[in-house]
C-alpha cells in the first residue's frame, strides 16, 4: 500500500450546521465488489448473466471484481484508517439463497457473518441493503418483478437476513435505487422485457416487496431502524423544445418519485396512475406505506433528456450544454443541485436523511511514483458536502453521508473502466491504493468529530 501523502491537505469545506452526532459513512454493493461468482455455492445473479451479453464494456465480469469476498479484512482495515463510523453494502441474494427461495447457503451467511463481526470489532456500524440489483437468475426465470411471487420470495429473504443478523445488524434498507434497476437493467440482456406496461407492473411488485420486507425486519428485529435507497435527481431538457421537455417533464415522476411517493406518501404521482392502476389491488398501497425511520437519497448530478419516440417512457439522454462542469467519466457537476435535492426530499417525505451515496467517477491512475492523486474527486467531495452543510442550515434534516464508493469497482454497464474510488484498485495485482481523496476524507472525518 502506498504510504505517499499530499500536504498540506486541501481545504475543507464548511461542516458548522451538522448535527454532533453526524454518521460519515462509505458505501459499496455485493456484486460490485465481492468477485467469488462461483465460490462457496453461490447461485447465479442476473447480472453474471447480462455479463455474458457482451453488452457490457471490455467485457468485464464480476467473477473476481475486487475480490472483496476473500479481503473483507484488508477492506475493513481500509475504513479503519478512513475513521469513518458506518459501512453501507449489501447481501448477494444469490450468495445466501443460491436459487432465490428455499434452502439458504450456509457458507454464504457465514461469510456475511465474518464481514459484520469484523467490522463491530473495528467499531464500524453496519448497514446492510437487501437489494443492489443481484436478483437471482433462477428468480428473474421465473419472471422476476414481474411475477407477483416476487412480493413472497422477498419477504422470505428478508426472513433468513433478519434472523440471521438482527442480533448484530440494526440499519436495514429494503432496496437500492429502485427507479434506476427498473428503468435500466430491463433493457440489459432481456430486451423483450423492455415494454411499458411491464415497467409498471414491476414498479409495483418492488414497491409491494419493499412493504413486506419492512414488516417482516420490523416483526423480527428489536430496534430496526429501517429505510429505502432513492436516487433523486432532476431531469431536465437537453433543448428548448417542447418534446424535449416533455420527455424530461415524464422520466422525472419516473425516475424521482415512482418509489418514495408510495413507500413515504402512501400514493403514486398522479401522471403515473392510469398506467399502474392494472396491476394495483385492494389494500395495495396500505401494504406498500409502512413506517419508516429514515429516507436514503443518493445523488449525483442533474440529468440531460431528450425525447426518443421509440424508447421506453419516451426519452434518451441527450447533449449536456457546453459550459457545464463535468467529471471525467462526464457527469455534470452541480452542488447546487444536491442543496435543492436535499431540501426537496426533507419537504416532500418529512423523514431523517441519509445520503447513502455521492462521489466522483473518473478515470484515476497511479502516478510515476505509484500515488494516485485525485484533486478533482476532492474538489467534488468538498463542493458536496458544502451544499449538504447549506441544506442542513436552512432546516434540512440530515444525519449523516456515505461516499460512493470504498473502492473503485464493477459500474455496471461501464464495466472497470469508471473509477469511483477513494481507494484505487489495480484490477490485475487486486492492491488497494488509498488515493489523495481517502486521506482528504479522513481529515474531514476527524476535523467534524472533533
Ligand atoms: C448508483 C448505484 C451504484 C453506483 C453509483 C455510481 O446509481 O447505486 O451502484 O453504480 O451509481
Amino acid at each position: 500500500m502506498s504510504s505517499n501523502r499530499p500536504t498540506p491537505a486541501p481545504q475543507l469545506p464548511l461542516l458548522a450546521s451538522l448535527r454532533p452526532d453526524f454518521t460519515w459513512g462509505v458505501s459499496t454493493s455485493s456484486f460490485q465488489i465481492e468477485g467469488g461468482a462461483r465460490e462457496d455455492g453461490r447461485g447465479l445473479s442476473i447480472w453474471d448473466v447480462y455479463c455474458q451479453s457482451g453488452e457490457i464494456k471490455n467485457h468485464d465480469t464480476g467473477d473476481i471484481a475486487c475480490d472483496h469476498y476473500h479481503r473483507y479484512r484488508e477492506d475493513v482495515a481500509l475504513m479503519q484508517r478512513l475513521g469513518v463510523q458506518a459501512y453501507r453494502f449489501s447481501v448477494g441474494w444469490p450468495r445466501v439463497l443460491p436459487l432465490g427461495r428455499g434452502l439458504a447457503n450456509e457458507p454464504g451467511l457465514a461469510f456475511y457473518d465474518r464481514l459484520v463481526d469484523e467490522l463491530l470489532a473495528a467499531n464500524i456500524e453496519p448497514w446492510l441493503c437487501l437489494y443492489h440489483w443481484d436478483l437471482p437468475q433462477a428468480l428473474e426465470d421465473l419472471g422476476g418483478w414481474q411475477n407477483r411471487e416476487s412480493v413472497a420470495w422477498f419477504a422470505d429473504y428478508a426472513a433468513l437476513i433478519a434472523t440471521r443478523f438482527g442480533d448484530r445488524v440494526k440499519r436495514f434498507a429494503t432496496f437500492n435505487e429502485p427507479s434506476i434497476f427498473n428503468l435500466f437493467s430491463r433493457s440489459l440482456g432481456r430486451r423483450d422485457r423492455a415494454s411499458e406496461a411491464g415497467l409498471y407492473r414491476a414498479t409495483h411488485q418492488v414497491n409491494l416487496s419493499h412493504g413486506a420486507a419492512v414488516d417482516v425486519l420490523r416483526e423480527k428485529i428489536r430496534g430496526a431502524s429501517i429505510g429505502c435507497i432513492h436516487n433523486l435527481q432532476p431531469c431536465w431538457p437537453s433543448s428548448a423544445s417542447e418534446a424535449d421537455a416533455a420527455a424530461a417533464a415524464r422520466v422525472a415522476v419516473y425516475w424521482n418519485y415512482a418509489f418514495p411517493d408510495p413507500q413515504c406518501r402512501g400514493e403514486y404521482p398522479p401522471e403515473m396512475r392510469a398506467a399502474i392502476e392494472p396491476h394495483l389491488q385492494p389494500g395495495d398501497l396500505a401494504r406498500i406505506c409502512r413506517p419508516l425511520d429514515w429516507f436514503g437519497l443518493n445523488h449525483y448530478s442533474p440529468v440531460y433528456v431528450k425525447a426518443q419516440a421509440d424508447a421506453m417512457l419516451g426519452y434518451d439522454f441527450g447533449e449536456k450544454p457546453a459550459d457545464v462542469a463535468l467529471t471525467q467519466i462526464g457527469w455534470p457537476i452541480n452542488p447546487e443541485v444536491f442543496d435543492e435535492t436535499l431540501r426537496l426530499a426533507h419537504q416532500r417525505y418529512g423523514l431523517p436523511i441519509y445520503v447513502l451515496e455521492n462521489g466522483y467517477g473518473g478515470i484515476d491512475k497511479p502516478d510515476e511514483t505509484g500515488a494516485v492523486i485525485d484533486p478533482e474527486r476532492v474538489d467534488f467531495l468538498r463542493g458536496y458536502i458544502g451544499a449538504m452543510n447549506s441544506a442542513s442550515a436552512s432546516g434540512v434534516d440530515v444525519r449523516g453521508y456515505f461516499v460512493w464508493s470504498l473502492l473503485d469497482n464493477f459500474e455496471w454497464a461501464s464495466g472497470y473502466s469508471n473509477r469511483f474510488g477513494l481507494n484505487y484498485v489495480d484490477y490485475l495485482s487486486l492492491q488497494r491504493i488509498p488515493k489523495s481523496s481517502f486521506h482528504w476524507y479522513a481529515d474531514l472525518i476527524r476535523a467534524a468529530r472533533q
